[in-house]
C-alpha cells in the first residue's frame, strides 16, 4: 500500500467542510464578497516580495517545484497562503472598481512539522478588502467575522486578540526601541537561540517565544502600541471604539505580531484553547503598502484575513448536532432479484433519478444480503424487482424504518415517493 503523503489528509466525510464552505459563501455574500479563484502555482518570488525573506513560511517553508528544464526561467511554487495571489490578481486585471471584497478557498502548501491542527497541505478561505483605510472598514470586517464563527458556526470557545502595528514610521522606530531594549547584555545572555537569532532577523517575532523565561524577559520589553504617532493612536483608539460599539468582545495583546511581513495597523487572531498549540484558527490584518510593492500603479490600504478550513473542523466536530447540517436526500435502493430484472431495474432508476429522487441499485448478492446492505447505505425504501412484479408491473416497496412493504404500480411510483 502507498500512503499517502505526510502532512496531507483524505477528506473521507466532506460534510463538514462542505458546510462551512456553504455557509461562509452564504455569510460574505451578505457583506457584499464576492468568489475568485486563483491557480494553486505561483512565481516564488510573489512571497519573497510580499511575505518577507526572514519569515518562516519564505526561509523555510515553501513547496519549490523544480524546473522541467535547466534553462527554464520560471521559479514557481505551490502557494503557501492566498493574500499575496489575490493582490497580484488585483494588479494584473487593473481593478479599478473599489474597495475590491474578494474571498476565496482551497488548498495551501507548508513544509511545516505536522502535528495535531498542522498539515504540509490545508485549505484556507481567504477574505480580502483591497482600497479601504477606514477603521470603520477594520471594524465592520473583524465584526463580520466574529459574527460567523460565533452566530453561524456556534462556536462559543473562542478570543479575539487585537493589536495595531502603526505606520511604517512607527515600525522604523519602533524596532530601534526595541532593539535597544535587546541590546541590554543581561537581556542577551538570558534569551533562547531562536530569539538571539530572530532579534537579527525579524526582532518583532521575539514575542512569538513560547519559551517561559524569554516570555517573562518580554513582559517588560516596550510595546508598539505605546510608541504610535498621533494619527495610529487615533486610529487605534477608534476601532477599539468601534468594535465595543458593535458588541465585539476582544482583547488587546501588545505583542501580537503574525508571522508575515506585510502587516500594518491592525493585526488580530481568532485564537481556541480547544485547538492546542496550534490555536489560531483564523488571522488577519491590515496591509496597506502591499498593493505597490508587488507592482501596483499606486498605494491601496487593504485588510483581510483567512482561517484553516481543518482547525475549524476541528472546533465543529463537537458542535455537529447543533449545526444546521443539511440531511441527505432519502435514499432509494432498488434490488433485483435476479440477472433477469437488471434492465427493468435501470430503467426505473433512471426514471427516478431524472425526477430528481436519489436512487441506487444493487446488483450482486442474495435478496437477504442486498437488504441488509440496503438498511447500511440507510436507505429510506427498498425497491424490490421480483419475478412476479416484473409480470405484474408493479414494484414492492419495503419502508426501510417502519418496515411496512407495499406494492405499488411501476407507473405510479414516482408520485408515492414523491408524496
Ligand atoms: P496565517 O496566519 O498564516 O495567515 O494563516 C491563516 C490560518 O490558516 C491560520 O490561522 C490557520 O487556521 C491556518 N493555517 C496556517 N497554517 C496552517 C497549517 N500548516 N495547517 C493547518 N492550518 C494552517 C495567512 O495566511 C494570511 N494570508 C491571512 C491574511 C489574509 N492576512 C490578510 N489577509
Amino acid at each position: 500500500m502507498i500512503p499517502r503523503v505526510k502532512g496531507t489528509q483524505d477528506f473521507i466525510d466532506c460534510t463538514l467542510f462542505n458546510f462551512i464552505i456553504d455557509a461562509v459563501k452564504k455569510h460574505l455574500t451578505t457583506y457584499h464578497f464576492t468568489e475568485i479563484q486563483t491557480p494553486i502555482l505561483e512565481s516564488i518570488d510573489l512571497f519573497h516580495r510580499s511575505l518577507g525573506l526572514y519569515t518562516d513560511v519564505v526561509s523555510k517553508e515553501m513547496f519549490i517545484i523544480e524546473p522541467k528544464q535547466e534553462s527554464s526561467e520560471e521559479r514557481i511554487c505551490l502557494r503557501p497562503e492566498g493574500t499575496a495571489p489575490i493582490v497580484r490578481a488585483f494588479n494584473e486585471h487593473h481593478i479599478e472598481l473599489t474597495p475590491w471584497k474578494v474571498f476565496s478557498y482551497g488548498p495551501m502548501f507548508r513544509y511545516e512539522r505536522p502535528q495535531k491542527g498542522r498539515f504540509r497541505q490545508f485549505h484556507q478561505v481567504t477574505m480580502e478588502v483591497i482600497g479601504s483605510a477606514s477603521m470603520a472598514q477594520d471594524a465592520q470586517f473583524i465584526t463580520m467575522l466574529d459574527r460567523f464563527f460565533h452566530e453561524i458556526l456556534k462556536i462559543n470557545s473562542y478570543a479575539l486578540v487585537i493589536n495595531f502595528l502603526g505606520c511604517l514610521q512607527d515600525r522604523e522606530n519602533y524596532l530601534g526601541i526595541l532593539k535597544k531594549f535587546m541590546d541590554q547584555p543581561d537581556i542577551t545572555a538570558k534569551i533562547c537561540e531562536q530569539c538571539k537569532d530572530r532579534k537579527e532577523r525579524n526582532i518583532m517575532r521575539i514575542f512569538d517565544c513560547k519559551n517561559p523565561q524569554c516570555q517573562e524577559i518580554y513582559s517588560d520589553a516596550p510595546y508598539i502600541v505605546d510608541h504610535l504617532c498621533t494619527e495610529c493612536a487615533q486610529e487605534w483608539q477608534d476601532l477599539q471604539k468601534h468594535l465595543s460599539l458593535l458588541s465585539v468582545s476582544h482583547v488587546c495583546r501588545p505583542t501580537l505580531v503574525r508571522g508575515l511581513d506585510y502587516y500594518n495597523k491592525t493585526v488580530f487572531e481568532f485564537v481556541s484553547k480547544n485547538l492546542g498549540a496550534q490555536d489560531t484558527f483564523c488571522g488577519g490584518g491590515r496591509y496597506n503598502q502591499l498593493v505597490q510593492q508587488l507592482g501596483g500603479r499606486q498605494d491601496q490600504a487593504a485588510i483581510g484575513a483567512a482561517f484553516g478550513i481543518e482547525r475549524l473542523m476541528l472546533l465543529l466536530e463537537p458542535l455537529r448536532d447543533q449545526l444546521n447540517i443539511a440531511q441527505p436526500p432519502a435514499l432509494h435502493i432498488i434490488i433485483p432479484m435476479s440477472p433477469a430484472q437488471h434492465t427493468l431495474a435501470l430503467l426505473l432508476a433512471d426514471e427516478l433519478q431524472a425526477h430528481n429522487l436519489c436512487t441506487d441499485i444493487l446488483l450482486e448478492g442474495s435478496l437477504k444480503s442486498m437488504m441488509r446492505k440496503a438498511s447500511k447505505y440507510g436507505a429510506a425504501y427498498a425497491l424490490i424487482l421480483g419475478e412476479t412484479e416484473q409480470q405484474n408491473r408493479t414494484v414492492t416497496v419495503k419502508n426501510m424504518i417502519t418496515g411496512n412493504e407495499n406494492v405499488i404500480a411501476q407507473i405510479d411510483l414516482i408520485a408515492a415517493l414523491q408524496k
